[in-house]
């Protein structure tokens, strides 16, 4: 596995980039504009974790997601001639320099394609509570590829935004997409996935947890295991056959199946970053409470299914005839903060206004 990448690589992404679709206005900066673009958060419920190519932010191994209704950003990118540089503004507060320049690298392929050259400013907000460190680049990028794209007028097919977003956040990738996404080991971008009646019975509960200490990103979490875990190979070996199964547990509606397995995939990929020297551990002890209640509830008959992303939040997969049940529980547990409850949710999409 090469995290190198050749000059030709990179001419290859940027001509992708740079050629994905038809415009709808012509790449002059006269028609350059604003445009404002909604897209959703999404959980993976078999996880993502590690990169194929560092540079070209290729995932190591294959993913599966359900986009989820209740969270989502909503983003507004206006091109102006008097700028100096782009700005960025997340509810309502100034982006930090590291956000900023993540968010300027997006604006800067995009600029690239239509052949523009002015500065954007950029105002994203979240529907659901910041103060709960839940604040996801998946809606957010998403959401800022669809309007960057809209504001330069152009219109790319939904593969190409997701392979846009994907360069800036690989589960962005999946958050173009509603319902169930997949994203392929080494994919440029994701795909939506067809599913039966289940997907209209499924809900996906957040149990927000007390931040600890500030958590590694991702991608620095990813690079640290990948240099450092033992059982980064076994990881990489294992997920894709956890995938399959998750997968074929999904197509055939077997929801016992596919929550055991979507707890099996998160567990895999936690072992391999607390494998890792110095250790990298997300987990608080309200996760590990949070745990033990979804387990007791499994004991006494309720359907529910845990899984835990690069930070101390429990998500729980149930259904609607259990959710009520199961938010109850998760609010009881001591250091759950509070419990949102989503059903599945749409594609990102461009809003009427700007
Ligand atoms: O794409 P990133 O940098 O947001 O990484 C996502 C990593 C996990 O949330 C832990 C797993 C996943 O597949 O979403």
């Amino acid at each position: 596995m090469s995290s190198r990448v050749s000059a030709k690589d990179k001419a290859e992404a940027d001509e992708r980039l740079g050629s994905s679709g038809t415009t709808s206005r012509g790449p002059d900066s006269e028609s350059a504009g604003e445009c404002r673009a909604i897209a959703h958060s999404n959980i993976a419920l078999a996880k993502y974790w590690g990169k194929r190519n560092r540079e070209l932010n290729l995932p190591a191994v294959p993913s599966l997601s359900l986009t989820l209704a209740a969270l989502s950003t909503t983003t507004r990118v206006k091109f102006e001639r008097s700028l100096e540089r782009d700005s960025f503004e997340l509810n309502g507060q100034p982006g930090d320099a590291t956000a900023t320049t993540r968010v300027s690298e997006l604006l800067g392929r995009v600029r690239r394609a239509a052949g523009l050259s002015c500065f954007a400013h950029v105002t994203s907000s979240n529907d659901f509570p910041t103060a709960s460190g839940l604040a996801s680049s998946a809606s957010g990028f998403a959401a800022l590829a669809l309007a960057a794209l809209g504001a330069a007028g152009l219109t790319w097919p939904d593969s190409a935004v997701s392979d846009l977003a994907r360069a800036s956040s690989v589960s962005a990738a999946r958050s173009v997409f509603g319902g169930f996404v997949t994203l392929e080991a080494g994919a440029t971008s994701a795909q939506t996935l067809a599913v039966g009646p289940v997907a209209e019975r499924l809900m996906m509960l957040i149990a927000a947890t007390e931040m600890g200490p500030k958590a590694v990103g991702s991608t620095n979490g990813m690079l640290h295991t990948q240099a450092t875990s033992p059982y980064y190979s076994s990881w990489v070996d294992t997920a894709p056959r956890v995938y399959a199964e998750l997968l074929s547990a999904l197509l055939a509606g077997d929801v016992q199946k596919l929550g055991e397995t979507m707890e099996h995939s998160a567990l895999l990929m936690h072992a391999s970053m607390i494998a890792a020297r110095p250790a990298l551990m997300y987990w608080s002890p309200a996760t590990l409470a949070a745990l033990a209640c979804v387990r007791e509830l499994r004991q006494r008959g309720t359907l529910a299914y845990f899984t835990i992303d690069a930070g101390p939040h429990v998500k729980v997969l149930t259904t609607s005839e259990h959710s009520t049940l199961v938010r109850e529980q998760l609010l009881s547990v001591p250091g759950v903060r509070q419990v949102l409850v989503s059903g599945v949710g749409r594609g990102a999409r461009i809003l009427g206004e700007p």
